[in-house]
């Protein structure tokens, strides 16, 4: 079956109606990711900026461009997220935080077109592209994404605040 957007957001809705939401979604990631040229084909140059595709209190699915030259600061989501590329390619820098101290990277994971990623509710990342390509996804979030109260982390001090557009001004990086 050809992909659709339309037909990802009911698929992601039941997905997360599911009993077992996480593993349902993952696997829902994981088929349609198989074929990036089909998700490419269908959304086209819908690639302005970020868009909601669906939001409820169950399930968040977006389109998401990620920027060349851009280090997307530190950030949770304090809701499973589910991460997939399907044109360029996508850096997550995966964080943890001991006490409230500075922020200790642990691990790289680089998605190119194909590729997805589950990060759980508490887990911070920071993103950036590769080349001077934007990188272009979707992402799955299990609730509504919109409403719930994230943080943004400074990555050298460690300290943390509320997600807000200002905050997230103050924090974002030129990539050197
Ligand atoms: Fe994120």
């Amino acid at each position: 079956m050809s992909f659709s957007l339309t037909g990802f957001v009911q698929s992601a809705r039941s997905a997360a109606a599911d009993a077992r939401p996480v593993a349902a979604v993952q696997t829902l990631m994981s088929q349609t990711f198989a074929d990036p040229q089909a998700i490419a084909k269908a959304v086209g140059s819908f690639i302005a900026a970020d868009e909601c595709l669906h939001e409820d209190d169950e399930v968040s699915v977006y389109t998401v461009r990620f920027a060349p030259d851009e280090l997307v600061p530190p950030h949770n989501h304090r809701i499973p997220a589910f991460l997939g590329v399907y044109e360029g390619t996508e850096v997550n820098l995966l964080y943890r935080q001991v006490e409230s101290g500075p922020l200790e990277l642990t691990k790289r994971r680089v998605l190119n077109p194909g590729d997805t990623m589950a990060i759980g509710g508490d887990g911070i990342h920071a993103v950036h592209t590769e080349n001077t390509m934007p990188s272009l996804g979707l992402h799955i979030y299990l609730g509504r994404l919109s409403t719930v109260s994230r943080e943004l982390f400074d990555a050298e001090t460690g300290q943390s605040m509320p997600f807000t557009d200002e905050n997230y001004q103050m924090l974002v990086r030129p990539l050197l």
